[in-house]
């Protein structure tokens, strides 16, 4: 078993530091915050995820919480770089956090192995090597390792992880860290140190442009009638597609799609090349948080003095996370149109980010004299929103429905005026005011 020193406690840190601990080795969390530190080592996660309390309550022997890199870096295999990377005024990745673990390395017995987890521009693993070299830490070795961790299930995306990419300068650092990961059953995807910082950022790229697609087929299924959910799956199904990360609505948020496509994007700009199909991708997703909007236009006209409920603020379920969260735009939207905004989300605090908005306690609270109701986060209590309570609560009984989450039928059968996403067309919707077919006078023509 190994010693590990991980740098920073952040979300992709703590779930490493936990995960590697649970796996058996001897874990060491540094940060440079002392409230979190103070926090953690008094057994309190300062993340909402499912399961990570337990985990690190569970492991508590082999897993330790410090101010101080020294003792993070004593006796460790393997250093492991779980700083932020956030975007500076250009765009790009600003790595003043990853350069500042690298100041605090020291040479160490044997060949510890520096593990970056952060993520980072391509060509950043040349640049750390250089760095290395230049301060003497020749036995260091260094490997990429790129998380894919999604906030709610990044416990299972650590022990069941689809691949290992682990991509090396010398091949005897790179066994050492697939070593390391014994115990997880995945393909494991040997590579040079470029190539798996792209597969990072390449992923985070892949995933949101399925999402703005389906997002766009949504939009044309509500102008010629069919129901993207079906489409969806009809597509889905299709081994060479897969169904996930084909759920269409109110665009893709939070702290990692946003940024890594836009570090794509600048970096293929940097590097000389016009990556085109990310500024569609980019652009559909800013219009489409902003669909919601003029839905409610549709049904409500001018939005001045009308009360909207948002329902859900966390750019997804099952966090309590509120980076890029598509509700911000939204509400933000509604405010500069006149409308009065109340939020309820069960986890997340918009407080202080949407100071103009009232935020709820309860659901019924949001609802209660309310113009329409918007699903802006998929969260389960919202399944029963369509309730005969709701209706009698609202002024207005309109629900959008951002995620697509209630069955529109029973919706309708509930008294309320529903409207989802790429479904307002469906086929119940459409079935009696569908035109009849003209018979067909000559045979169509093949172009
Ligand atoms: C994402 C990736 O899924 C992880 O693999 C990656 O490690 C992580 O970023 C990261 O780089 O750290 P996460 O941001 O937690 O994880 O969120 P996802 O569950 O992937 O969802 C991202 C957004 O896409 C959410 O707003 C979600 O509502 C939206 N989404 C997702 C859709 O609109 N439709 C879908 O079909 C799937």
């Amino acid at each position: 078993m190994s010693r590990i020193g991980i740098f920073g406690a952040g979300y992709a840190g703590l779930v490493t530091g936990a995960c590697f601990a649970e796996l058996g080795h001897t874990v060491s969390i540094r940060d440079i915050v002392p409230e979190k530190i103070d926090a953690l080592a008094a057994g309190c996660v300062p993340h909402f995820e499912p399961n990570l309390g337990e985990l690190v309550e569970r492991n508590r022997e082999r897993l330790s919480f410090t101010l101080d890199a020294g003792e993070a870096l004593e006796g460790c295999d393997f250093a492991f770089i779980c700083v932020d990377t956030p975007p500076t005024y250009s765009g790009d990745a600003d790595l003043s956090r990853v350069w500042t673990v690298i100041e605090e390395l020291k040479p160490l017995e044997g060949r510890p192995v520096l593990v970056m987890k952060s993520t980072v521009p391509v060509g950043t693993g040349e640049k750390v090597r250089s760095a290395l070299d230049a301060r003497g830490l020749e036995s260091w070795g260094y490997a990429s390792n790129p998380e894919f961790l999604a906030e709610g299930t990044a416990i299972k995306d650590f022990l069941e992880p689809d691949r290992v990419v682990i991509g090396a300068f010398e091949e005897s650092d790179a066994a050492a860290v697939e070593e390391l990961h014994g115990g997880i059953e995945a393909p494991v995807v040997r590579t040079d140190v470029a190539s798996a910082e792209m597969i990072k950022l390449a992923s985070n790229a892949f995933l949101p442009t399925r999402i703005s697609f389906i997002n766009e087929i949504a939009n044309v299924c509500e102008l010629v009638g069919a129901d993207v959910e079906a489409v969806a799956r009809g597509v889905g199904l299709d081994s060479r597609i897969g169904t996930r990360y084909l759920r269409p609505g109110i665009g893709y948020g939070g702290s990692c799609f946003p940024k890594d496509i836009s570090f794509l994007k600048l970096l293929a700009g940097n590097s000389g090349y016009h990556f085109q199909l990310l500024n569609a991708v980019i652009e559909v997703n800013e219009l489409q948080k902003r669909r919601v909007v003029t839905k409610l236009q549709k049904h409500l006209g001018n939005l001045r003095g009308k009360s909207i409920a948002l329902l859900g603020l966390a750019f997804k379920a099952g966090t309590d996370d509120m980076r890029d969260a598509p509700s911000l735009v939204i509400a933000s939207r509604l405010l500069a149109e006149g409308a009065e905004v109340r939020t309820w989300d069960p986890v997340a605090d918009a407080r202080g980010l949407l100071r103009s908005a009232r935020q709820c306690d309860t659901i019924s609270e949001a609802v209660t004299g309310a113009d329409a109701a918007v699903i802006v986060t998929e969260w389960d209590e919202l399944r029963s929103l369509a309730s005969p309570e709701t209706r009698a609560a609202m002024r207005n009984p309109l629900i959008i429905d951002g995620r697509n989450l209630l069955d529109p039928a029973e919706a309708k059968a509930a008294g309320f005026v529903y409207e989802g996403i790429g479904r307002a067309a469906s086929p119940l919707d459409a079935l009696p005011e569908t035109p009849e077919r003209e018979p067909e006078t000559s045979p169509a023509r093949k172009e």
